[in-house]
C-alpha cells in the first residue's frame, strides 16, 4: 500500500481486542509488534468504551485501553473510539494516553462534532434525537431506521 500510495498516505490498522474471540494477552502482543514495525501509521483500537474495564480474568485489574497505552509506540500514532460523545471525554482520553479519538455515533449526531468541541470544550451530545434531526444531519431514512438498532439513539415514532 505505502508503494502504491506513497508517502503522504496514511496506512492503520484496527483491533477489536475484544471480539471474535481474542484473547487479550495475544492481542496485546501484536499491537506491540504493529506499533513497533513502522509498516503502519496508526493503531486503532475499537474498544467500544474506552473507559471500559477488560472481560477477560487475569485482566481485570486496569482500564482495557490502559493495556495499549503503556506499549512503547515510536512514532506510530494510537487511537481509540468507544463512547466517546463529549469534549470532557475527549480530553480524558487523550489524558489517559491515546494521540486521537474516533468518534462513531457522537458524529452522526453532529456531523461537525469535532468542530464543536473545539470551539466549547463542554460539549455533549444528547441522546436520544428525532429522526428530524437526523435527517438534517444529512442522514438518509434508511440510515435513520437502521440506528434504531442502538438503544436509545433515534425517538420512538408517535
Ligand atoms: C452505523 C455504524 C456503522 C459502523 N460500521 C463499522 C464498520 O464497518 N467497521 C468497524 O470496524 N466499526 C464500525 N462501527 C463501529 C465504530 O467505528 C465505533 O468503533 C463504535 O461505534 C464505537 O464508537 P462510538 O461509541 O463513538 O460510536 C460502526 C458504528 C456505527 C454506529
Amino acid at each position: 500500500m505505502r508503494e502504491r500510495c506513497g508517502p503522504d498516505f496514511q496506512v492503520g490498522v484496527r483491533i477489536s481486542p475484544e471480539r471474535f474471540g481474542l484473547r487479550l494477552g495475544e492481542v496485546r502482543e501484536v499491537a506491540a509488534e504493529l506499533l513497533l514495525s513502522d509498516a503502519v501509521d496508526y493503531l486503532d483500537l475499537s474498544l467500544w468504551d474506552v473507559a471500559k474495564q477488560p472481560e477477560e480474568e487475569g485482566f481485570q485489574d486496569r482500564p482495557l485501553m490502559d493495556w495499549f497505552t503503556d506499549l512503547d509506540r515510536g512514532t506510530t500514532r494510537l487511537g481509540v473510539a468507544g463512547k466517546v460523545r463529549s469534549g470532557q471525554q475527549v480530553t480524558e482520553a487523550l489524558d489517559r494516553g491515546a494521540d486521537f479519538v474516533m468518534v462513531g455515533r457522537a458524529s452522526i449526531l453532529h456531523h461537525d462534532f469535532p468542530e464543536r468541541v473545539r470551539a466549547d470544550g463542554s460539549f455533549a451530545t444528547r441522546t436520544p434525537v428525532s429522526p428530524a434531526h437526523l435527517a438534517d444531519e444529512g442522514l438518509s431514512p434508511v440510515f435513520v431506521e437502521y440506528m434504531r438498532n442502538w438503544r436509545g439513539f433515534v425517538t420512538e415514532a408517535s
